[in-house]
This record gives C-alpha cells, structure tokens and sequence, in this order.
C-alpha cells in the first residue's frame, strides 16, 4: 500500500455531488504549435505563449470555486517530438518551475507533479521535489501539473506496486476492489475531475486521467491554448453547473 498521510487526509474519488460548479478541473492545454505557426514563429513560441495562460487560469480558481486543477504538461507520447522542441520544453519547464512558480507558491498554491520521474532530467526533478516541498503547507488552489504522464503508464506503474504488495502479502487478491487501485495511482491524494477540457478543437483524451475521469464531464473547446483566458475557464465552469450528472443513475 502506498504510504502517504496525505492519502487519509484528503484522498477521495468520490464524485462532488451537491455542487454547482466543478471542484476538480483538469485541461488538455493543446493548440500552441498551431497558435505560432499561424503567427510564423516556432513551435516553442507557442509553448512559451501557453506557459503564461496557466498562471491567469490558476489565479482564476479560487473565485471559481475550483479547488483543484490538474494540468497536462508533457505526455509519455510527447518524446516523439523533435529533439529541439523536447528539450525546449524541458528547459522551459525548469525556467517555469524556478520562477513562475515560486510566484504561485506565496499565494497559497500547492503544487504537485503526477507522471514517471524516471526518464526526467535530475536538475529537473531535484526542481520539482523542492517546489512540491514548498509549497506542502498551502491550503488554496491544488495545482497539479502532468509531466511526463500517461494513464496507461501510470495505471501499469500502479499495478507494479500493487503485484509487490500482493507478493508480499500486504495485500489480499481477494480484497481488491474498485477503492484499491487508486490508492496505488500517481493521483491518489486528489478526487476524480469533475470536468476535463481540452482546447484546440481536438476531441480526444489522448491518455490523459483514464481511471480518474470515467465519469468526469468533457468541453471540448475550440479555442487554442494560449488565447485561453479566466472569462473562458468562468463560461465553462458555469455551463458544468448547468449539466445533469447522474453517475450511472436515474434522476426521479
Ligand atoms: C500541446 O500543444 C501542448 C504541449 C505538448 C505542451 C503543453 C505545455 C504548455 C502549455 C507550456 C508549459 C506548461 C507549464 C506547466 C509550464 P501542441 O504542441 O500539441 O499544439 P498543436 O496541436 O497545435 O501542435
């Protein structure tokens, strides 16, 4: 079993019934290459663009009632990009970590990273550790930021542990249920998302929270990334309060 006092303090999957808008918002932050290119500039342009949106869109969260938001960065796939723009990205991630983020941290943002640390560089890592450390006792907005994340991967990383636990009878076959394997996953601390976004017009999920999100409600929007903007993010929050959702069930 994972052993994280956070798992008992605040790890739920429960889905955030009673509430109008969504507690848990996570976004698919596509279309940066798009928005340079049609400006003539470089994919990384476009990047750097879409770093700047996620502070406004954080900020936004609170008065929101958005206590949650989990971002993705940087896919398991993406490592098929071009060397440059991977270790554009890469460089742009500690810049953003090192400064940007240190900004988020004295407003009371805590801030997580989800996905395999393996493959990242350790400068990057060791970044990474220090910021989630900081930012441990901050109690507005969850940021939680996908990098190198995949849901195929983390549920296989997940299970990996799990098999462990089972091998070395900490854990019963017989016990595992629907509440075990999240426990075991990257997630485990955070609830499921109540809604997911993606931007650029794309509808697909492209391995993004696959456990977490089966019953999550989905925008996809057309806006590109980096003309994202907290009006939007306010128009979409309050469309989710005007959805049914009903888990499966049948409203009387
Ligand atoms: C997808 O757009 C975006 C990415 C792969 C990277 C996301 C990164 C950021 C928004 C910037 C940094 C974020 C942080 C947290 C510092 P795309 O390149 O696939 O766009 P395209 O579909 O138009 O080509």
């Amino acid at each position: 079993m994972p052993k994280d006092p956070d798992t008992m303090a605040e790890g739920t999957s429960s889905p955030s019934l009673g509430r109008t808008g969504p507690r848990h918002i996570a976004i698919i932050m596509d279309g940066n290459g798009r928005w340079a290119q049609a400006r003539g500039r470089p994919r990384l342009f476009g990047h750097h663009a879409g770093a700047k949106r996620v502070r406004e869109v954080v900020e936004a969260c609170p008065s929101l009632g958005v206590e949650y938001l989990t971002i993705f960065a940087f896919s398991t796939e993406n490592w098929k990009r071009t060397q440059v723009e991977v270790a554009g990205l890469m460089s742009l991630f500690r810049r953003y970590i090192s400064k940007e983020m240190k900004a988020l941290a004295t407003r009371n943002v805590r801030v997580r990273f989800i996905g395999d640390r393996l493959r990242l560089d350790a400068k990057l890592v060791k970044l990474m550790d220090q910021l989630e450390l900081e930012t441990s006792a901050n109690v507005g907005t969850h940021l939680t930021i996908a990098l190198n994340y995949g849901g195929r991967d983390e549920v296989a990383r997940a299970t990996k542990r799990l098999a462990r636990d089972v091998a070395e009878g900490t854990l019963n076959p017989e016990d595992i249920d629907e509440e075990t394997l999240p426990r075991y996953l990257d997630t485990h601390v955070l609830p499921d998302p109540d809604l997911v976004i993606r931007t650029s017009g794309e509808a697909r999920i492209s391995n993004f929270l696959l456990w977490q999100s089966a019953y999550a409600e989905y925008e996809f929007i057309d806006t590109l990334w980096p003309d994202f903007t907290a009006t939007e993010l306010a128009r979409l929050c309050d469309r989710y309060g005007r959805r049914e959702r009903r888990f499966g069930a049948v409203n009387t």
